[in-house]
């Protein structure tokens, strides 16, 4: 059979001793569909409350970078919504929408570009654990880099710090980064965020069985399983399983594994940060932040980094909470 490294991937995970799925095969067309259901659901505070945030510091986000005529470069854009939110007020010359879900993302930009004609767009296919690499034609400077969503928190630490390494790589003093980052707070809200009583979250975990199966050949019985999350505040984070309900197999082309009742698929972590955690992360990745906002609850915050070599950062903002 020829190698695919997708399969290869979802297969070495499944053959672990503890077995995973990495939490970017949740997002083909149906698991984008089921994440932006996720944001509309009254637990799932992270979407709602970033977008607070944006929209009451507008001003002072596009004042702290000077986007006007830059290229904003949206990391997972799936509908392009929270960058759309901000060109009124950040006025790009360019927008290059980057995101897995390649169908999703055409879908998208067509709608945006009629509604925005005069900023030019581009779509780019990309998985974001991967480096990523941009078409030449993105020009190098004066580029926002933009990250919403707490995407980052999906990302262990280490990976999160290499993520941001490889940002940094790809800016010049010109350049910078608007991150959101989901912050540490009682662990109910962060339960209930994972949980819901809908069951919206555990289609969306559910669904990576689906996936599976059409990209191993596996044969999940989707019933055979059941949605677990919860905060491990050891790590600060949440962590989504799949348990079975009961002994089972799973069979795939050229092999199988049996599970246990009981036992688990690891598919995902949220890490929440504190702020200073964030702050020194950010600093080992080479860059220094220059602005912070947060809501009035201090549950969510987006951030303005620059490389640590820009020699404005002396005149930083200093961080403050959205009304
Ligand atoms: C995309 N990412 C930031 C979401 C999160 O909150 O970690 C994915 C998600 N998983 C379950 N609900 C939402």
């Amino acid at each position: 059979m020829p190698s695919d490294p997708e399969r290869d991937a979802l297969l070495a995970g499944l053959r672990a001793p503890r077995a995973w799925i990495a939490p970017k095969f949740f997002y083909d067309s149906l698991g984008s569909t089921l994440f932006d259901a996720i944001t509309e659901l009254d637990e799932y505070y992270p979407t709602r409350t970033e977008r607070a945030i944006l929209r009451a510091r507008e001003r002072e986000i596009a004042a702290a970078f000077g986007c006007e005529g830059c290229t904003l470069i949206d990391l997972g854009a799936g509908n392009g919504e929270k960058a759309a939110g901000l060109f009124g007020a950040l006025r790009p010359r360019q927008y290059v929408a980057v995101d897995i879900s390649v169908d999703y993302l055409r879908q998208s930009l067509e709608a945006l570009q009629r509604r925005f004609p005069n900023v030019v767009m581009t779509g780019v296919g990309a998985d974001l654990t991967r480096p990523l690499e941009l078409p030449a034609r993105i020009a190098r400077e004066r580029r926002l880099y933009f990250y919403p969503g707490s995407s980052i928190g999906n990302f262990t630490p280490d990976e999160a710090q290499r993520f941001l390494t490889g940002l940094r790589a790809q800016l010049d003093d010109t350049g910078a980064l608007l991150i959101g980052i989901d912050l540490v707070k009682d662990a109910a809200t962060l339960q209930a965020a994972y949980d819901d009583p809908l069951g919206v979250t555990a289609a969306f975990n559910l669904n990576v069985l689906r996936r599976a199966n059409r990209i191993a050949g596996t044969d999940f019985v989707l019933a055979d399983w059941r949605h677990v999350a919860f905060f491990d505040a050891t790590h600060s984070r949440i962590e989504m399983h799949l348990e079975a309900r009961r002994a089972l197999r799973v069979s795939w082309p050229g092999g199988e594994r049996r599970f246990a009742a009981g036992e688990r698929i690891h598919t995902e972590n949220s890490y929440k940060y504190r702020l200073d955690e964030f702050a020194a992360l950010l600093g080992r990745a080479g860059l220094g932040l220059q602005a912070s906002w947060t809501d009035e609850r201090d549950w969510f915050a987006v951030l303005m980094a620059r490389p640590a070599t820009w020699n404005g950062a002396s005149s930083a903002a200093a961080p403050d909470d959205a009304d």
